[in-house]
């Protein structure tokens, strides 16, 4: 009557023997294969950027420049320019008005704008001109003309 004993033995034993199987293969599995990411800097900062050579014409160099008649006013009402600039006055009020020098004999001396209608004037001397708007002699404006 040995004989269970001897199976149950073997049975352990293989039980045992299986366990041990078991846990090996899990160790072998856990074999992380951890694989770092590579940081590639490939920075791309070899990219020109700095072209700025566009430069606009300055004011320097401007020949022009333009007033609006609006609401019973010069705008703007003092300006400042270089000799040789030509002054475009346009009138955007219903009402007429005009642009005259205050100083007879220097400076602009248009006639009457209707709405929407320009007068030009260049400033070839140096100096300070006063004007106003002779319907509305409250109308004053000036203009500087530097060298
Ligand atoms: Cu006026």
């Amino acid at each position: 009557m040995k004989k269970p004993l001897i199976i149950g033995g073997i049975v352990a034993l293989v039980v045992v023997l299986a366990g041990g199987g078991l846990i090996l293969a899990n160790q072998n599995d856990s074999k992380s294969t951890d694989s770092t990411a590579t940081t590639s800097s490939d920075s791309m900062s070899s990219m020109k950027m700095s072209d700025s050579s566009s430069m606009g014409t300055t004011g320097d160099t401007a020949t022009s420049k333009s007033i609006e008649i609006k609401s019973y006013a010069f705008n703007p009402a003092s300006i400042t320019v270089k000799k040789g600039t030509r002054v475009t006055w346009t009138n955007q009020d219903a009402v007429k008005h005009n642009v005259v020098t205050d100083t007879e004999g220097k400076g602009p001396n248009g006639e009457l704008l209707a709405k929407g209608e320009s007068f030009s004037y260049t400033f070839d001397e140096v100096g300070t001109f006063n004007y106003h708007c002779t319907p509305h002699p409250y109308m004053k404006a000036k203009v500087t003309v530097t060298e």
